[in-house]
């Protein structure tokens, strides 16, 4: 059985969330990284691509402020299953950001966290396109990626912050690398 459903299966949805944050703060502070990004802000309308069980989507829209509508997106079922916050802003559904693409929604910020070094290289370029597309007019994309070598992603998480760089038409406007994990912000600038 894969880890998550074991893990839920055992702990239940709420402590599932613990246990979840407790194991990304080995590397990322989560509550940190949700300051970090009201900082950069203000968004009124953000997607999560690959939102996973909803923890920083928790974070990101606690602290965003009431005006912010959010949608969190995984290809795994459940998506945002430990979300805890106002339902009422949030909406996850089971979908691929190029379904997302192809209905026409547009966003302020699109969040890609620990996602882009599960895929091949083309594939991450050609998701690098549809999250350029879903971007409202001078909306921004945040990538956070763990900088540890990993043994079995196709791209470590330098690869992917420097294929982002190299291919994308947004400005680089942020950068933040520590040790654990790298962060950057790309900005639609005309
Ligand atoms: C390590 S988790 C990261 C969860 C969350 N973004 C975070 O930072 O806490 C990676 C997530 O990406 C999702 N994922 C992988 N490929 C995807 C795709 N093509 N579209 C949407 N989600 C995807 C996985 O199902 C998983 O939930």
């Amino acid at each position: 059985m894969p880890i998550g459903p074991a893990v839920r299966g055992v702990l239940g949805p709420r402590l599932e969330l613990l246990a979840a944050d407790a194991y990304r703060r080995l590397f990322v502070d989560l509550d940190s990284l949700a300051e970090s990004v009201a900082e950069m802000g203000p968004y009124s309308s953000l997607i999560e691509v690959g939102c996973g069980e909803g923890s920083l989507l928790t974070r990101l829209v606690a602290r965003l402020g009431r005006d912010v509508t959010a949608l969190g997106i995984d290809i795994a079922a459940d998506p945002g299953r430990s979300f805890v916050g106002d339902r009422a802003r949030v909406t996850f559904c089971q979908a691929t950001v190029a379904e997302i693409a192809g209905a026409g929604n547009r966003f302020d910020l699109v969040v890609v966290s620990e996602v882009l070094y599960y895929w091949p290289k083309d594939v991450m370029l050609a998701a690098l396109r549809r999250f350029e597309e879903i971007l409202a007019p001078g909306g921004a994309l945040l990538a956070v990626h763990w900088r540890k070598e990993t043994k079995t992603y196709p791209l470590q998480g330098d690869e992917v912050h420097e294929l982002l760089l190299r291919y994308t038409r947004l400005a680089n406007t942020a950068t933040i690398t520590e040790s654990e994990y790298r962060l950057d912000l790309f900005e639609d600038k005309p």
